[in-house]
């Protein structure tokens, strides 16, 4: 069976028990502070499991493009090392919302890959829950008993919380599991060792394939655990392991997943690849490649680009990895990284569609991040040969350095370390890993108490669309508490506040409690949690009941701004499209009261004269005063089959909302609010274009009351210009005459402050007194230009000798001092101008200072210039 046959099997089956097949959810995760990446197929869910949305389908299977990079789950060191760890995997997943629970989890998962798959039953092993004294949690019998029927009872193996008892990250849900795992080896290895004592013993043959999770709980903040209102399964199948055992291979990469990739490699890097488990160098390299490429491609296609901070960080670093293998030990000194994009498109085309409608962007941004980054790593390679010369070993903050700013792996470090006969100091390097940690740990480190419920209740309700004041009741309330600012966040069973996405930021507001003395919480912030609406508030006024009922009202005069914005920004994309062309896919886009900011794919600037066409159309469709058509329930596939615009890296659900603008003109996927009709924007334009990333420009633009004080700024600017240019009737033609004129001026200013210069230099060569064999000059001169001054002195010092030139000057009001002394008198008599202009400058009421044959100063009060000048004469004794 191929992997896309593995797949859809999978899929099959699980449809055929009832299961609603959903698309893998994108892999950048948001609206979860606690996750960058989905790590686990549950992630979308979570907030089913936690009882905070409801269950649509209570039967649901999936494959999830998942990503363990960072935090709880990170494998990224052991990728390509090994043959069965990898960055982006593919996860395979059946789940039961509050339905069937273990008897037919484990009962469907042994038909799968017993009767289906045809997995040999001898070469399977399944583990237990042996229980947690500590946690109060009993060994998982009911699952045990549930095996017997299937498996003989010595291959039922009992494992300790580590292994079975499966937790998504430090708080959130979690329960009992039930692992598969397969013994690969030979038969003879098989007669030799029992494989029962390999589970779970990190042996390349002996693997994990499935986790059953059967979810019950909710790791609290405290670290209790609270029962989940219901109990569901999640279950989880690595489908590069599966295709491994079932296209019989010794590792992953030799399977048909990852020979497309590998085999493109070899063949242009002109090196073998040895299948199975060979750590030779060049293979390690090239497992390294065809894995990091599907993580870094399908984050960016995901709506993730690489950048200096948090998951682009993340993603920067991966791809640096890769690129860092692939130059030092496949020899590709070239860009080469990127051209795996369209192998990797092909072979999902049909299952991750994304991918391919956005190839040439994904390679784009790629092979930018290459060529800086191989930049980088020569300077990177540069830094290391000189300090290799300089040292006799390698310290722990110069690997680390290597490792953090030019993406050095330690092990290659190591090995040119090696290679220069130095040893690099480890525990140093590890040390200063640990630092960064901790330091970017506590830097976003946010502390989240538990929730404290207030109401029972669960509808958690967004109003906003339609009303901008409700009568809310508060369902809980829990203290956060970020870069030491402690905030309380409260959910509402209604509420009109929007909560910050799709780009448009959270409404601010009031929650007051009713009465003739009302308190007043402020709302500052409001974000969605998963499916949570949280009112972010600064202060909750000591006893105060929260019990009682609210008046929740939004700050509608930003809204109503915000909303400007929000719909001005479909007609822009639109607009954009019409002008463009129809590759622009929005990248970003954050839209407030103050004005909007859209980012999307383009590979050129966009010209001044395309920016004036889509602002002409923007504002004729404003002008149109286009009612808003707003469609809060479209079925997901329907939507698309119209047209409309849909976002990659979003995750709809199966009914969408759809906001129109004119069907012929604008129709997006949108949860934000927008106008009733275009005419309220009132006016767009567009403030600013410029690049962000490869391929990704950047508009600024303004509506309403900001493009009015906009425009009438620019007027009255033009006003103030015009009266000072005396009314002329051609503004830009007086102007220009202006500026050239005053260009010729200054031309010819130059020529005669630098004639007038010429002449002073014979006059005051002239005028020069011998005093003890030195030729002293102290005289004011009128020269406008600093230069011309400075010229002067010189060519005084190369036509008289033992100079000592004290010249005073006075431009529009500001006196200056210059003083030169001949090199052969500095070393002589030990005069140093420096100290000697500012000992001047005194009677300027001023300072300067400068090297000791050429000094300046400059003062406030002119008056001074002829007693510095005569000052200077006693200088000399
Ligand atoms: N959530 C389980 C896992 O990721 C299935 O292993």
């Amino acid at each position: 069976m191929t992997t896309k046959e593995i797949r859809k099997a999978f899929l099959d089956f699980f449809a055929s028990k009832g299961h609603q097949i959903v698309p893998s959810a994108p892999i950048v995760v948001k609206n979860d502070p606690t996750l960058m990446f989905i790590n686990a197929g549950m992630n979308p869910f979570k907030e089913i499991f936690l009882g905070e949305a409801p269950v649509k389908y209570s039967r649901v299977a999936d494959t999830q493009r998942c990503l363990r990079v960072s935090g709880k789950h990170n494998d990224l060191e052991e990728v390509g090392i090994d043959t069965y760890h990898h960055t982006m995997f593919e996860m395979l997943g059946n789940w039961s919302f509050g339905d069937y629970f273990k008897k037919e989890a484990i009962e469907w998962s042994w038909e799968l890959l017993t009767s289906v798959y045809g997995i040999p039953k001898d070469r399977l092993y399944v583990t237990v829950f042996q229980g947690d004294e500590k946690e109060g949690l009993p060994k998982d019998q009911e699952a045990f008993d549930f095996w017997k029927q299937w498996i003989a009872e010595d291959r039922i193996l009992l494992g300790n919380k580590k292994d079975n008892f499966w937790e998504m990250g430090d708080t959130g849900p979690c329960g009992p599991c039930s692992e598969i795992h397969v013994d690969c080896r030979s038969d003879e290895e098989r007669a030799t060792v029992d494989g029962s004592a390999l589970v779970n013993n990190d042996h390349p043959q002996v693997i994990e394939i499935w986790n059953n999770v059967f979810m019950q709980f909710n790791r609290l903040k405290n670290g209790s655990l609270q029962p989940l209102p219901a109990q569901h399964v999640d279950t989880g199948m690595g489908l590069e392991r599966l295709v491994r055992v079932l296209q019989q291979k010794s590792s992953n990469y030799d399977t048909d997943t990852f020979q497309p990739l590998i085999q493109f490699i070899s063949q242009q890097s002109g090196i073998a690849y040895n299948l199975g488990e060979s750590d030779s160098k060049t293979d390690i390299a090239m497992r390294v490649m065809a894995d990091h490429i599907r993580a870094i491609a399908f984050a960016i296609a995901d709506g993730q680009l690489p950048s200096n901070n948090k998951a682009g960080y993340v993603i920067r670093r991966i791809l640096r990895r890769a690129v860092r293998y692939s130059y030092t030990f496949l020899g590709f000194k070239e860009p080469f990284f990127n051209k795996l994009v369209p192998v990797l498109a092909d072979q999902f085309d049909g299952v991750f569609p994304e991918l391919k409608a956005q190839q040439d962007f994904v390679q784009k941004v790629i092979l930018e991040e290459e060529v800086s980054f191989l930049r980088t790593l020569a300077t990177g390679i540069q830094r290391f040969e000189k300090y290799a010369t300089e040292n006799t070993d390698v310290v722990g903050d110069f690997a680390f350095e290597l490792y953090d700013t030019f993406g050095f792996p330690i092990d290659l470090t190591e090995l040119m370390a090696r290679e220069k006969g130095l040893a690099v100091d480890m525990e140093g390097f590890n040390q200063a890993l640990e630092q960064q940690k901790s330091r970017s740990r506590a830097a976003t480190a946010i502390d989240t108490s538990d929730w404290v419920i207030v109401n029972e209740g669960d509808e958690n309700e967004f109003l906003g669309y339609d009303v901008s004041e409700t009568e809310s009741r508060v369902l809980k309330y829990r203290k956060i508490s970020a870069k030491g600012k402690e905030q309380f966040q409260i959910v509402l069973d209604k509420t009109p506040f929007y909560a910050e996405s799709g780009g448009q930021v959270g409404d601010t507001g009031t929650l007051k409690t009713s009465g003739s003395n009302p308190e007043v919480l402020i709302v500052t912030d409001t974000k969605k949690e998963n499916a949570l609406i949280v009112h972010f508030v600064d202060e909750i006024p000591e006893g105060l009941d929260l019990s009682q009922p609210l008046t929740s009202s939004i700050d509608l005069h930003k809204r109503v701004q915000t909303e400007n914005n929000h719909s001005a920004t479909h007609l822009l994309q639109a607009a954009l499209r019409e002008v463009i062309g129809n590759h622009v896919q929005q990248k970003g886009s954050l839209v407030n009261s103050d004005y909007l900011r859209f980012d999307f794919s383009h590979f050129a600037k966009v010209t001044e004269e395309e920016i004036a066409r889509i602002e002409t159309i923007v504002n004729r469709r404003i002008r149109e005063n286009i009612t808003k058509k707003e469609e809060r329930a479209v079925p997901y596939q329907e939507a698309i089959n119209r047209g409309v615009t849909a976002l990659f890296g979003e995750k709809y659900g199966d009914v969408v909302r759809v906001i129109t603008f004119d069907p012929e003109f604008s129709m997006e996927l949108c949860g934000g609010t927008h106008v009733k009709s275009t005419g309220q924007i009132g006016y767009f334009k567009i403030i600013s274009e410029g690049a962000v990333a490869a391929g990704v420009r950047r508009i600024e633009a303004i509506t309403g009351e900001a493009a009015e004080a906009y425009i009438n700024e620019q007027n009255r600017l033009i006003s103030e210009i015009r009266s000072l240019m005396k009314n002329p009737r051609d503004l830009t033609k007086s102007l220009e005459t202006l500026l050239e004129e005053n260009s010729r001026l200054k031309k010819e200013i130059e020529k005669s402050v630098y004639e007038k210069a010429a002449n002073l230099k014979h006059e005051l060569a002239a005028k020069a007194e011998q005093i003890n064999g030195i030729n002293f000059i102290a005289e004011r001169v009128d020269l406008a230009s600093a230069d011309a001054v400075k010229n002067l002195a010189y060519n005084l010092k190369d036509i008289v000798e033992n100079l000592f030139l004290v010249i005073a000057t006075e431009t529009e009001g500001k006196p200056g001092l210059t003083v030169m002394i001949s090199e052969s008198i500095v070393d002589q008599k030990g005069f140093h101008a420096g100290n000697i202009v500012r000992e001047l400058a005194k009677e300027i009421k001023g300072g300067g200072g400068g090297q000791p044959f050429y000094a300046t100063a400059g003062g406030k009060d002119a008056a001074g210039l002829d007693a510095a000048l005569k000052k200077a004469r006693t200088l000399l004794g």
